[in-house]
């Protein structure tokens, strides 16, 4: 319609569209969904951080707004197809090469020097075994595998195998590549950066690459810590479980807790998070310094 020039009427305002939200019982219910199948609680104080991540799957989904993505998740059959994809966007995926690098101090110095000498001398007479069971985007294992490097650099090594595991299929799929911004290559030292870090063929410099060895160390599958069973040897030397225990409640800290330590063998070393404790469970662990368990 021409709108002449006598027309003087203010052009009415259009509506105020409804906040792009979610509505207390649609985020009670996704929430519920979450923890019952990942273990990690999502408390009201949640539910920004929770709209924001959801809103970046409706463009995938060709969904108008939130309510229209509750609607076919919550409503409308579409949670078994959505499922995988709702979990990646919860998961909070944050991650450092050599990240509280006491423990991986510990791992070279104490702890596989100890468990080789244990029966069946693991790391000589067969392959020292580690389980990083959250290993988000590969940061984790990966710093493993450069140290075995170096060690092996240095004319000791030490057989190994270490596997990596997830919820997170986005996370998943990045720790494969084993490509990171540079910013994350900051914390690898001078000397492992040179030795183990590539550019990536990024034009901008902005990435950089793991080197092929370091890659192919460290074998990645999906795994999900509430799963009645672990498809993971019940021998591992060595589990690493950090800063996950914080998103769960104390009953599947403490549930999750005593089938990791189904996997871990007596004398094998348990490593959570910092600002993680499991003191007060009953658990057959005991503590050999910050944040670090041996098996009973
Ligand atoms: C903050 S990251 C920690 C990564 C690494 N362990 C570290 O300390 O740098 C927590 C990881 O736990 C994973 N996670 C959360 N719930 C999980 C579950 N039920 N099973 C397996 N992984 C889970 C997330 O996907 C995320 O990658």
């Amino acid at each position: 319609m021409m709108i002449g020039i006598d027309d003087t009427r203010p052009l009415a305002k259009p509506a105020p569209s409804p906040r792009d939200g979610l509505s207390p019982r649609d985020f009670d219910r996704l929430a519920a969904i979450i923890e019952s199948h990942t273990g990690i609680r999502m408390p009201p104080t949640k539910r920004t951080m929770v709209e924001g991540r959801l809103r970046r799957r409706l463009r995938s989904l060709g969904l108008p707004d939130l309510n229209a993505y509750c609607r076919h998740v919550l409503d409308g059959g579409g949670l078994d197809g959505e499922l995988v994809d709702l979990i990646d966007a919860v998961t909070t995926n944050k991650t450092d090469f050599f990240r509280e690098i006491d423990h991986f101090r510990y791992l070279m110095d104490t702890a596989i020097p100890a468990l080789s000498r244990l029966p069946h001398h693991p790391g000589r007479d067969r392959p020292l075994k580690i389980w990083s069971a959250a290993c988000s985007t590969g940061a984790e294992p990966y710093t493993v595998a450069m140290l075995l490097l170096e060690q092996e650099r240095a004319g000791t090594p030490i057989r190994h195998e270490i596997i990596a595991t997830d919820i997170c299929t986005e996370a998943l799929a990045t720790a494969r590549m084993g490509i990171y911004p540079a910013d994350m290559a900051r914390m690898v030292p001078g000397p492992f950066a040179s030795r183990y870090l590539m550019r990536s063929r990024d034009p901008d410099g902005a990435t950089v690459r793991l080197v092929p060895p370091v890659r192919q160390s460290v074998r990645f599958g999906r795994l999900n810590v509430m799963d009645p069973a672990y498809p993971v040897p019940t021998d591992m030397d060595v589990i690493f479980f950090r800063n996950i225990l914080i998103y769960f409640d104390k009953a599947t800290q403490k549930k999750v807790l005593e089938k990791l330590c189904g996997h871990l063998r007596p004398g094998g070393c348990l490593f959570i998070g910092h600002s993680e404790t499991i003191t007060s469970m009953d658990l057959p662990l005991k503590q050999a310094g910050s944040a670090i368990f041996i098996r009973s």
